[in-house]
């Protein structure tokens, strides 16, 4: 039987930026996210027992390598839960920029989750396919669900993610300004152990971080677009913190990133309420209202042009369908 999920990425307003177990990928501290609805991955799976290896195609090229190793060890995953050996046909389609900093990791393994499980004959609740879908990738876990969701450390069982506010229909929007699509050159997972292992800010981080988890739980619970984006600010520039103190240092954001970022700082001080948040990556997220479009986008247009803003929303938890495509 074919199955195909759709998956939406999720943007963290509370990071999650380091490890406790890297074998099942459990965190440090809790995150809290936003799914957004304009960047997704659709993912088709069958298990095929004429196979004589997994096979990977994105974005319509056959993957080997890394990225196909990541796939398989996910799928072995799936196969040991449903008891089959066969191996599968994985076919996806990023609708984001891959391995950008614009989490299509989350997006991927989400996807994945929902469309290998079904595939394999297994009936997971939203719950076990956050489970599942943690140990492709970490940030996948919040992506099973829509609106706000949050994801705590924990054991195998209770490490999950779940739904905070799962319909955010109140006016907030995350203006997406992609200052480079293509791949970075250290990866979210290799970026995060090296700032955990060497960065002297990393306890601090973790401190901070478990301090911030009630006000932006009350935030995002009284609607209050100013704390959540004033705290998501924070948090994102005390985890890029961790990278520039790490031994060595590194560093994901751009001279065009920090014009951003001062951009929404000086929209501010005029009375706008626009924040900015950026994962492991040069682009930057202004969480605003969308009241506001025209006048951070006029802003925006001094520094980057018109097709590099996307105004994504809050979007949906994933879908999974019987067959080929999403209906
Ligand atoms: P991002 O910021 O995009 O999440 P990461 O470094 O966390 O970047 O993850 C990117 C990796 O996720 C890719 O190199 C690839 O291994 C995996 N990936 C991305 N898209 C897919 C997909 N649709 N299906 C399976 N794996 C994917
Ligand atoms: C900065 O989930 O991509 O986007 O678990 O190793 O696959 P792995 O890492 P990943 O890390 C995401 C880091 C982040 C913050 C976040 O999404 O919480
Ligand atoms: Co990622």
């Amino acid at each position: 039987m074919h199955f195909t999920a759709r998956a939406h990425t999720n943007i963290a307003l509370l990071k999650y930026w380091g490890k406790a177990d890297t074998a099942i990928i459990t965190p440090t501290t809790t995150s809290i996210s936003l799914t957004l609805d304009e960047f997704y991955t659709d993912t088709t799976v069958w298990f095929d027992e004429s196979l004589t290896a997994d096979k990977f195609i994105l974005d319509n090229e056959i993957i080997t390598g890394h990225a196909l190793q990541k796939v398989s060890r996910f799928l072995n995953i799936v196969r040991q839960q449903a008891g089959i050996a066969s191996y599968a046909s994985v076919i996806s389609t990023n609708h984001v920029p891959t391995a950008a900093g614009l989490a299509s990791s989350a997006s991927a393994f989400a996807a994945l989750a929902g469309a290998a499980s079904k595939a394999a004959g297994l009936d997971l609740t939203l719950t076990e396919l956050s489970r599942l879908a943690r140990q492709g990738s970490g940030s996948a876990t919040r992506s099973i669900f829509g609106g706000f969701a949050q994801w705590t450390p924990g054991n195998d069982l209770t490490s999950v993610g779940s739904p905070l506010l799962a319909d955010a229909d109140w006016p907030i929007q995350l203006m997406t300004v992609v200052i480079n699509d293509q791949q970075k050159e250290v990866g979210s997972r290799a970026g995060m152990q090296h700032a955990m292992t060497t960065s002297p800010f990393y306890d601090l981080w973790v401190k901070t971080a478990n301090e911030q988890v009630n006000q932006m739980i009350t935030a995002i619970h009284e609607h209050d677009l100013m704390t959540i984006g004033q705290i998501a600010e924070a948090n994102a520039l005390q985890m890029h913190a961790t990278n520039m103190t790490a031994v060595p240092p590194f560093n994901y954001l751009t001279d065009k990133s920090w014009e951003v970022i001062l951009m929404a700082q000086e929209l501010r001080q005029k009375g706008i309420p626009v924040y900015a948040t950026m994962d492991a990556g040069p682009n930057v997220k202004l969480i605003s209202n969308p009241a506001d479009t025209e006048v951070i986008k006029e802003a925006l247009l001094a520094i980057v042009s018109d097709n590099q803003v996307i105004n994504a929303h809050p979007g949906p938890g994933i879908q999974i369908n019987a067959g080929d495509s999403i209906c």
